[in-house]
């Protein structure tokens, strides 16, 4: 009972232990250390004396001992993260045993990270859609990357690539957690870009260091900011006054920058004279404006007419529509007697004036012109007095 205890004892005290610091990922036969020479053994006593390392409870067994030389070397390829995962301190424990007598020291290795992991984001592909009238300052969360490599070797820092619109944002929480953010630096405008992509790339402080990168899609949405615009202001046409029912005048068109209900355009009259509405007719969808009545040169050559053109979202713009009647030769001279004396005396002297005629054509230019005779063989001539 004495023995055993002063044994124990003994074991203890006499002997110290041994600690030692070693990279992980070594392969394996790597020496780590030499025990033998660390604790003071006898090189060639060691195979006699059954040396052996007894893992504790490791689940793998990392380390071995070269009985000839008194080696401490790598048994299985040690892997900080898997063993010790983001733990800063990460220390393999076991027991070097010798029998004859037994003896026992506990030795440690101080697992030195290296950095063998990349910074992973948890996908290749983040999207957003982001509305175009988004504010300046708006922001968008985005995941922080993950590297299982601690301290230096861990994640230092995150870049974006250049672009117009974005920044990148970072806040540390109380936690010392990365908020990583999408600041909105300069406001999108879907008609110039419909899309934005972006590389963020998440950077470790190894030697050399390693990183990740994960690919942000910006979706650019419609706001409803453009009001259709007339490809044209003014448009100008003619038409001949006998122009039949359904006859095409002209199609107004309008395009809209904006996307689906906000780029739809449909077409109305927005300043048109009573006599014009009845005469003209503006299909809503086409902008075709046809005839639907009678129209009249003499009644009214040009009709102005304003249309707008408005988009799914009330944005609007108008155009104005110049329509000329062109003359046709529709009206026959109209001769009415203004004043006649009759009789007439039979002494009446030549040249004197009895009756007044006033000869008018509706139509213009050509069209107006009239000639005007007189039968033959009558004691009669017309004088011509052209009235303007
Ligand atoms: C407007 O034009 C469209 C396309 O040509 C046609 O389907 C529709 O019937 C027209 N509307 C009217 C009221 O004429």
């Amino acid at each position: 009972m004495f023995g055993l205890l002063f044994f124990v004892l003994m074991a203890h005290t006499a002997y110290g232990d041994v600690s030692y610091s070693f990279p992980e990922e070594m392969k394996r036969g790597s020496v780590i250390g030499n025990i033998a020479k660390d604790l003071g053994f006898d090189v060639n006593r060691l195979s006699s004396r059954t040396a052996r390392i007894d893992a504790e409870g490791n689940r793998k067994r990392y380390c071995d001992i070269n009985l000839n030389t008194g080696e401490l070397t790598v048994a299985e390829i040690i892997d900080r993260e898997e063993i010790c995962g983001d733990r800063l301190s990460c220390v393999l424990r076991f027991e070097f045993m010798l029998e004859d007598p037994l003896e026992l020291h506990h030795v440690s290795v101080q697992i030195q990270d290296i950095n063998d992991n990349s910074p992973v984001f948890s996908k290749n592909l983040v999207t957003f859609e982001i509305r175009e009238s988004a504010v300046r300052g708006s922001r968008y969360r985005l995941n922080a990357a993950h590297d299982a490599d601690i301290g230096q070797n861990a994640i230092q820092r995150y870049s974006l690539q250049k672009n117009d619109n974005f920044q990148l944002s970072i806040n540390s929480n109380v936690d010392g957690e990365k908020k990583i953010e999408l600041l909105l630096e300069k406001e999108l405008d879907r008609e110039q870009q419909n899309e934005v992509t972006l590389i963020l790339t998440a950077v470790d402080g190894g030697t050399p260091p390693r990183s990740g990168t994960v690919a942000i899609h910006v979706t650019v949405l419609d706001a409803n900011d453009n009001a259709p615009v007339f490809s044209q202001a003014v448009y100008k046409v003619s038409l001949p006054e006998n122009a039949p029912l359904d006859t095409l005048v002209v199609t107004v068109s309008a395009t809209d920058a904006d996307e689906g209900q906000n780029g739809e355009v449909t077409y109305e009259f927005s300043r048109i004279s009573e006599r014009a509405r009845k005469l003209f007719y503006l299909n809503k969808s086409t902008g075709e404006i046809r005839v639907t009545g009678a129209l009249d040169f003499e009644d009214e050559a040009i009709y102005e007419i304003l249309v707008e053109g408005k988009d799914g979202f009330g944005l609007s713009s108008d155009a104005k529509v110049v329509i000329e009647l062109a003359d046709v030769n529709d009206n026959a001279p109209g001769i009415r007697v203004k004043s006649l004396r009759s009789p007439v005396p039979e002494n009446a002297l030549p040249g004197t004036e009895f009756g007044i005629i006033n000869v008018q054509d509706r139509d213009s230019e050509n069209n107006g012109q009239v000639r005007c005779s007189i039968q033959q063989n009558v004691p009669f001539k017309l004088q011509v007095r052209q009235i303007l």
